[in-house]
Formats: C-alpha cells, structure tokens, sequence
C-alpha cells in the first residue's frame, strides 16, 4: 500500500502543470490506485482529491459515473446526482433516484422536487419515479396522485408513473378503490390500466374506472389517445354553438350563455386531455365557484342549479338554462349540494367521436389575447 501511496504523491506533486490529456490520464490512474487501496483517507490529501474530483467531473454521461460519485462522494455528490434526473437519459436517471431514495434526506429531496413551480421538472421527476417503480416511489406517487392541491400536469404525471411498473398499477388500483385518486385523472388512470400486461389489474381497473363510451355504445379510444387526433375548429365552432348546447352554459367571445365559467381563453388553461375530461367526466374537476346545489322547496318543487348567491333572506339559483330562480329562504325546505356537476355526463352522446374533437380543437384556438 505504502508504494502505491508514494507513487501517487509523486505522480501528483510534478511541478509543470501537464497537458489536459496527460492530466486525464494521471488522475484516472490515481483513482485507479485508490480504488485499490481499501481504507485509505483520501480526505486527507488535498491533490488527491482534486484528481479524484476532476476525474469524476469528466466522466460524467458514462456508466461508471454514478458508482464513482457512490464511491468517492465528492463536495456537491447531492446536486450531481440530482441533475441526473433532468440529463435525458432515463438508465442513469432511474440509478439516480434509486440513489435519492437511499440517502437520508432524498425522498424529502424528491417530494420536494415535485412540488416545484418547475411543473415540467416536476413532471419529470414523477416520469422517473415511476421507471424505478419500487415500493418507496410508488408510495411517493400516490401521495402525488391523491393530492388535489398539485397542478393537472405533474398529478398526471404522477398517474402515468405509476402505470409504468406492475406495483405501481396496484397501488393506483387501491387509491382508485378507496377514492382518494383524484378525479381529473380517473378517465386518464382507466384508458392507462386498460393496457396492463396483468389480466387481473386489467379486469378490477375496468369495473372501478369506466371507460366512456360514445353513442351506440361503441367505446372510444383512450383519452390519451383521444388527445392526439386533430380535428376541425370550424366545425368544433358550429357544433359547440348548435346541437352540442355549449353555449347554453358557457360564454365565448360574446356568444353565450353564462351558467359555467367563461371559455374565451380555455385554449390557455388547458390541455386537450384535460378539455376531454371536462367533457367526458364533467364531475371529475368541479370547482368552488360552480357547485351544483338542488333546492326543495315547501311547495315540493325542485330546482337545480348553481348557486349565485345566498343571503338571510333568499338563495338565488342558476339552472342549466342560465335562469335565476331567487327563492325566499322561508320557502326552502332543503338546500343540498350535489356531487354531479351541472355539466351534464353524456353529452358526447350527441354527437360523434369526430365531433368531439372538432369541439377540442375549437377550444385549443381560443387563446389568451396579447
Ligand atoms: C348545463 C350547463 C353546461 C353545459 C351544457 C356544458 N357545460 Fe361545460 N361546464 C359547466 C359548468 C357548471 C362547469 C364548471 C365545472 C363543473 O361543474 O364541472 C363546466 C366546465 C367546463 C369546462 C372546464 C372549464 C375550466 O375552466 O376548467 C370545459 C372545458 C367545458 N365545461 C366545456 C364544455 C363543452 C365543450 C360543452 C359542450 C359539449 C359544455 N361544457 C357544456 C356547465 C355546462
């Protein structure tokens, strides 16, 4: 050992600072060494560990990369493997996060990482967290998945995660079961499920997540793949505005009524999956603002709608035909919020699966202004 030690210190105190080939070779064989010499304190030995260090830097994007980082834990081995998760290569990025996992703070790290205003980086992080589909990603995941706090993309992310391993679609399965998967992306979870190499993950996904189906009953694609077909807006615009009654509840531009929110710049908020599930599965995503509420009154009457407003002296609803029904508050005998949306479930019924998109590829133009 001592020889290899001397060796080393005199390989390194050579005074010239040698060409960059020379030194790439000095410091491969100085680590080579080390990697020999089992218990020696590299620490110690400042020119040691920058040849170490040096070495480890260029070979970056290389196989060994990540063992050296393991072995030698360099200043700054956290953010090295960290960025391993954005390289693009998804065989070092899934080594990486296995490693996240294993160290003390990582899965903080990674959470951490998902919750970031980075929704792509997110994304991203939960597309590798699901490649490595152990236990303590899949559990990551479906924290994600079961969280409606998070934004569509990286909650979606986290469903097509956990598809890519056959823990992960178990685990998907049981927060579907028990409700807590949220439901923007129960359409998404089905179509997803639906393709499992598992007979039996394949069998339960399709008795708790329907698929939609379209007129006749025939099935449509998966909505996954219902967002990559191109339709055509004009006749998505004559549609929306004739036989498919969108405009008795939404306003675009200035045509419309004004029951659900406003779509004039829907094409900005959302994607076209999402434009799916809002039509396919209007329940899944319905927010504070438009709750439905029915209204029994003493009379035995009624009346559905959203809420516009409630005082001491009379609730004022809005039914699907955009009219406000002010009802004294005397006259109530029951006010009770509804789990459906006013939205109603089958509208694709009326038209075809064509159609349908025409009507999303409609909504994909209407873009925010300036
Ligand atoms: C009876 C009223 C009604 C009809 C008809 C209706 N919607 Fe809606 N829509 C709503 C309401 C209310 C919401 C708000 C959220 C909810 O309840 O789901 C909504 C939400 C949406 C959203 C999500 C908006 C957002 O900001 O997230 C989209 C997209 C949408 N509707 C598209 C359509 C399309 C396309 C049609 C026609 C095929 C249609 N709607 C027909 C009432 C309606």
């Amino acid at each position: 050992m001592n020889r290899i030690l001397i060796a080393i210190t005199a390989l390194l105190s050579i005074q010239s600072i040698p060409a960059l080939a020379d030194q790439a070779r000095q410091d491969a064989i100085v680590v080579r060494a080390i990697e020999r010499m089992q218990g020696y304190d590299f620490s110690s030995n400042d020119k040691v560990k920058a040849a170490i260090a040096r070495h480890i830097d260029r070979m970056a994007g290389t196989p060994e990369y990540l063992s050296l980082l393991q072995r030698f834990r360099p200043d700054g081995m956290k953010q090295k493997i960290e960025s391993l998760l954005f390289a693009g290569n998804n065989s070092a990025a899934v080594e990486a996060a296995k490693m996240m996992g294993e160290m003390p703070d990582g899965p903080n790290r990674l959470r951490a990482l998902l919750r970031s205003d980075d929704t792509a980086a997110a994304a991203r992080v939960a597309e590798v967290l699901g490649f490595l589909g152990n236990g303590r990603s899949s559990r990551i995941l479906s924290d994600y998945a079961s969280d409606e706090r998070i934004g569509y993309d990286v909650r979606r992310a986290a469903v097509v995660g956990l598809t890519k391993s056959q823990g992960g679609q178990k685990t998907l399965l049981e927060i579907a079961k028990s409700k807590k998967l949220v439901g923007d992306t129960r359409l998404l979870a089905g179509a997803l499920l639906a393709r499992s190499a598992d007979a039996g993950i394949k069998q339960q996904a399709a008795k708790i997540l329907p698929q939609p189906a379209s007129k006749n009953q025939k099935p449509l694609p998966p909505i996954d793949r219902l967002a990559t077909l191109k339709g055509s807006a004009d006749a998505g615009m004559k549609l929306f505005r004739s036989a498919a009654t969108c405009s008795n509840c939404h306003v675009v531009g200035d045509f419309g009524k004004e029951v659900g929110p406003n779509l004039s710049e829907i094409g900005s908020k959302l994607s076209r999956e999402a434009m799916l599930t809002s039509i396919l599965d209007p329940s899944a995503g319905i927010s504070h603002n438009y709750e439905n509420y029915s209204v029994l009154t003493e009379s035995g009457q009624v009346i559905v709608g959203i809420k516009v407003s409630e005082t001491a002296d009379e609730v004022v609803i809005r039914t699907a035909e955009a009219i406000d029904r002010k009802i004294p508050s005397g006259d109530i005998e029951q006010l009770k919020k509804s789990e459906k949306s006013i939205m109603p479930e089958n509208l694709h019924h009326s038209f075809d699966q064509q159609g349908l998109i025409n009507i999303v590829e409609y909504m994909t133009t209407l873009q925010k202004k300036g």
